[in-house]
């Protein structure tokens, strides 16, 4: 039998607890989460059921109270900056225009500001910035934001993105563009991507598999392969098999979102 490659991530059976002062709140446990090379996955979940906090800890901007975290079967203390990762708030410096915000990365680590400048340029008509490089982030529109965000995490050139409901600032016109678009250049890149959304069309039209966690402390509750055929198209969410994997995730978040109202704080 062929040897299987180790996922690029692999997530067992991690825990997360913060303590302020004698108070403990656990907020991830037991999460068992993996993501193989040039999967797209998505996380869905109650509001504060420690999706941001996972993203911190695999892109190493926190470390787990419990479990494990591998990065290509080993340990990775060092994964910081090894990762892309797209925060849930652009974080754009609004004292940078667009190529100073989309530099950034590439500034950190150090490559030359002339060749942060050129690789960058090179991707301004792709990401729909042209023209707009000595714009500043308060004279863009929502969606131009978040795009130079991700252009700036792309450009970082790591095989792994993780994106923090990147499209959070979108209105349902703007995102089924820029869902398409998005799609084109994750083929073209052929990286892997984990994205958190709030979003279940969104989750199920990009993915390969949809993780839907608990109320907190967050782990996976149901973890579902979308099998719709690439390339995804539009109509496809008129489908039997689209709208059936809805059903089932729509009520297995309702689930959860009761128990997060009459449990948790009583
Ligand atoms: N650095 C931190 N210190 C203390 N509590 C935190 C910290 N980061 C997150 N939390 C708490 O952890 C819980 C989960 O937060 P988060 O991961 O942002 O949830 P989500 O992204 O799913 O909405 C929240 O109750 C939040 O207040
Ligand atoms: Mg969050």
């Amino acid at each position: 039998m062929p040897e299987r490659l180790a996922p690029i991530i692999e997530v067992r059976g991690l825990g997360k607890a913060f303590v302020q002062g004698d108070h403990r709140l656990s907020v991830l446990d037991g999460v068992d989460f993996y993501a193989e090379e040039g999967e797209f996955v998505s996380i869905i979940g109650p509001s504060g059921c420690g999706k941001s906090t996972l993203l911190n800890i695999i892109a190493g901007l926190d470390e787990p109270t419990s479990g494990t975290l591998e990065i290509h079967g080993a340990e990775a203390p060092d994964r910081l900056g090894t990762v892309g990762y797209m925060q849930q708030k652009d974080l754009l410096l609004p004292w940078r225009n667009v190529m100073g915000n989309a530099v950034l990365g590439l500034e950190l680590q150090g490559v030359s500001k002339r060749e942060a400048r050129l690789r960058a340029d090179s991707l301004m008509d792709q990401f729909g910035l042209r023209g707009f490089e000595d714009q500043y982030p308060n004279a863009l529109s929502g969606g131009m934001r978040q795009r130079a965000a991700f252009l700036r995490t792309v450009l970082a050139d790591q095989e792994v993105f993780l994106l923090d409901e990147p499209f959070g600032a979108l209105d349902a016109l703007n995102r089924s563009q820029i869902h398409e678009w998005l799609l084109g250049l994750w083929q073209e890149l052929n990286k892997t991507i984990v994205m958190v959304t709030h979003d279940v069309d969104e989750a199920i039209f990009l993915s390969d598999r949809v993780y839907v966690m608990t109320a907190r402390p967050g782990a996976m509750k149901l973890v579902a392969p979308t099998e719709l055929p690439r390339p995804r198209r539009l109509e496809m969410v008129t489908s039997p098999a689209f709208v059936s994997l809805k059903a089932k995730l729509l009520s297995t978040i309702r689930e959860e979102s009761d128990q997060g109202m009459s449990g948790g704080s009583a």
